[in-house]
């Protein structure tokens, strides 16, 4: 398929890039490297760098475009608290101009890159697509806007679509991984601790109502969560919007997080255990039944050493490429 990948420059959005260019379809990435880095930008994809509203139009020539893939977002959910006008504007507001883009130019599919906190504080676990959705920060807030006019698009104008919700992505594929300016996410900071680059982790967090008081999560890894979106092109179905959880189906508490980057690092790494961080739910467990009974879905490195083990092996080999190396 002819495809636009938006978001291809970050780090979901560059490792999917490559699952495609590596299943044969034909990639153009539009990344405003507002978070991005151009040097992820894969070898066989097209780049063209500016913000979706501005370039979809562009890019999306009338009948010649078999799908969007879009990853371009803000995703921090503390950020997403303090600046919520940023994510209205960066997620919403851009997102409509793309799928504006898309009806104007016939282009008939498109794979959404929704989120687990769409649910917000979840009433129990493992968390189903029917469960309700109700975020608990700005963030999650604009991702399930998205999802709402999706589906009106969907109806309305035959597009076909499919929004995935991811849990906790981590791990790396392909030379590309998590190399960010602002680093919030677990598993790359541990991994920054561990080389150096950092003085020790915060824990945030260690009166939660789990095991070990600490939040849990279900981290899936980058190249199974990849796969699905491949799957996701293949199955769509025109005027149809279908939404499906993308884990691994198990929860880590923070603190077992921290022992398997120790373990798999070899590393002693200072914690200190702090406040929990705002918006923050205590669990997130997906099921991910439907999308293996849907689209056909084999998660298949969901070993919580693999994932940190591969996102070591991407963390090493950045050198002086790593952002946290200069910070
Ligand atoms: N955490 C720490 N110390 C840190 C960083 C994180 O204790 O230095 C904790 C967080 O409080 C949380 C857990 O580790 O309990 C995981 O935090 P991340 O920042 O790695 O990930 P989040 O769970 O906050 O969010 C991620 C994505 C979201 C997505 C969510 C869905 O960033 O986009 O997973 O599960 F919505």
């Amino acid at each position: 398929m002819k495809l636009l990948v938006t978001g291809g420059a970050g780090y979901v959005g560059s490792v999917c890039a490559r699952v495609l260019l590596e299943a044969g379809h034909d990639i153009t990435i539009v990344d405003n490297l507002s978070t991005g880095n151009a040097d992820a930008v894969p070898d066989g994809a097209r780049f063209v760098e500016g913000n979706v509203r501005d370039v979809a139009a562009t890019v999306l020539d009338p009948g010649d475009v078999d799908g969007v893939v879009h990853f371009a977002a803000q995703s921090l959910v503390g950020e997403s608290v303090e600046n919520p006008q940023k994510y209205w504007h960066g997620n919403v507001v851009e997102t409509l101009a793309l799928l504006d883009a898309m009806r104007d130019a016939g282009t008939p599919r498109l794979v959404f890159s929704s989120t687990a906190a769409t649910y917000g504080e979840p009433e129990s676990v493992p968390i189903l697509e029917s469960s309700p959705a109700r975020p608990t920060n700005p963030y999650g807030a604009t991702k399930l806007a998205i999802d709402t006019a999706i589906s009106g698009y969907c109806a309305a104008y035959g597009l076909a679509a499919t929004s995935l919700r991811y849990f906790n992505v981590a791990g790396a594929h392909g030379g590309a991984g998590e190399n960010r300016v602002i680093e919030t996410h677990l598993i790359p900071i541990v991994l920054q601790a561990a080389l150096g680059h950092r003085a020790g982790v915060k824990i945030f967090g260690t009166d939660y109502p789990t095991d070990d008081g600490t939040a849990v999560r279900d981290y899936i890894h980058v190249y199974d969560l990849a796969q699905a979106h491949a799957l996701a092109l293949q199955a769509s179905t025109p005027g149809r919007h279908d939404i499906f959880n993308l884990g691994s189906g198990t929860g880590f508490s923070v603190r077992q997080v921290i022992d398997t980057c120790m373990t798999v690092t070899g590393a002693e790494i200072p914690v200190e255990e702090t406040g929990r961080r705002a918006g923050d739910p205590a669990v997130l467990i997906a099921s991910s039944d439907k999308a293996i009974a849907e689209l056909g879905w084999k998660p298949d490195r969901t070993d919580l050493s693999v994932i940190v083990s591969d996102a070591w092996d991407f963390t090493r080999s950045l050198g002086d490429r790593a952002h946290s190396a200069r910070a």
